[in-house]
């Protein structure tokens, strides 16, 4: 089929060792007008910009969820990641069992392997909550051809969706956060899964890191400069080894997790040359997959003080919260 030939092309750019810009704008563009085309939907529509708000924090509208793809490193590194762990794994487990929690309407981020590899080697359950983008992913995989493949399409909200325990996830994959891991589901939904599986399922991202940072004072964001950014100390971490099982955070009686406070100090004198307080971003994809400080959307350190007069020492206190507005809360004094 030409369509899935052309995708195989396209994304292949993806997995090119080699970080090309230039190409990987390129097959950026290609990849999201295929989808667009395949779609054939307006989702610049009320309907679609529509965020949706649940308990543990906000789904996005159609249209938003689509043009994640834009954010090219973010693709990039996920897609290298999926695609390293999958080949680790395969030779293992047959067929492989792959969970991806939130695909938008496009599943963007598992559809270059749902055709690379043999439809009896890998199953695949797709969760998505947004009714519209769960509606154009079920169109989407019917005129891709994929309906003999091993994929099961669930309209349901992930932070409670229910493992069958005889059909547990090999690698469960999700994307459903926002720098500093605001607003967005990331942290409900993999403590959700990570409750359910075995300890040998490989969750993408690996590892998300939040911490304390300075930014030095007058240098230039410019691409190719080394970044302005220095880290002062890990603040959260979302990762097996730290949620497996819940040892940072304790459960009241509620049910709602409480993850541990932290008080974070920095001297006065440490403070000298740095212009701002910051919030930053890491994450690990893969083994050696990653995405750094500022290199996409996900990653952007967020300012939290202006520093620049400040001599004296500071003291933050931080803690993660989930609520409908997830956000790591902080006070600084
Ligand atoms: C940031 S978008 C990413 C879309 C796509 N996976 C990609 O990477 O390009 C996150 C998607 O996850 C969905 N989502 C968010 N919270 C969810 C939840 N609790 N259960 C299922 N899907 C969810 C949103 O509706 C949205 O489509």
């Amino acid at each position: 089929m030409e369509l899935q030939k052309e995708i195989i092309r396209i994304t292949s750019e993806y997995f090119n060792d080699h970080l090309d810009y230039q190409k990987l704008s390129i097959a950026s563009k290609e990849y999201k007008n295929l989808l667009n085309g395949v779609c054939g939907q307006n989702m610049d529509v009320e309907n679609g910009r529509n965020d949706i708000d649940l308990d543990n924090g906000k789904a996005l509208g159609t249209f938003w969820a689509a043009l994640c793809i834009d954010d090219m490193i973010r693709t990039r590194q996920f897609i290298r990641g999926i695609n390293k762990a999958i080949q680790e794994k395969i030779n293992q487990q047959k067929p492989l069992h792959v969970l991806y929690a939130g695909t938008g309407p496009f599943a963007t981020l598992i559809l270059p392997f749902i055709l690379r590899y043999p439809k009896e080697d890998i199953k695949y359950t797709l969760l998505e909550i947004n009714p519209l983008s769960f509606e154009i992913l079920q169109d989407v995989i019917l005129k891709l051809g994929l309906k003999d493949y091993n994929i099961k399409l669930v309209k349901e909200d992930a932070t409670k969706y229910n493992i069958d325990s005889e059909n547990k996830p090999d690698i469960l994959i999700s994307e459903t956060m926002q720098n500093a891991l605001a607003k967005e589901q990331q942290v409900p939904i993999f403590l959700n899964l990570m409750n359910q599986v075995n300890y040998d399922s490989v969750f993408i991202p690996q590892k998300i890191e939040l911490s304390i940072g300075l930014k030095k004072e007058g240098i230039p964001l410019e691409e190719n400069h080394p970044k302005p950014y220095e880290k002062v100390r890990k603040i959260f971490d979302v990762s097996k080894e730290e949620m497996f099982p819940l040892s940072t955070a304790e459960k009241k009686t509620n049910g709602e997790i409480l993850f541990d406070k932290k008080e974070t100090i920095i001297e006065g004198k440490k403070l000298k040359g740095f212009s701002q307080l910051v919030l930053m971003t890491e994450i690990q994809i893969y083994e050696d997959e990653k995405i750094g400080i500022d290199e996409s959307g996900l990653t952007t350190p967020i300012i939290i003080k202006d520093i620049s007069d400040l001599k004296d020492s500071l003291s933050i206190h931080t803690q993660y919260k989930i609520s409908s507005h997830p956000e790591l809360e902080y006070k600084i004094t």
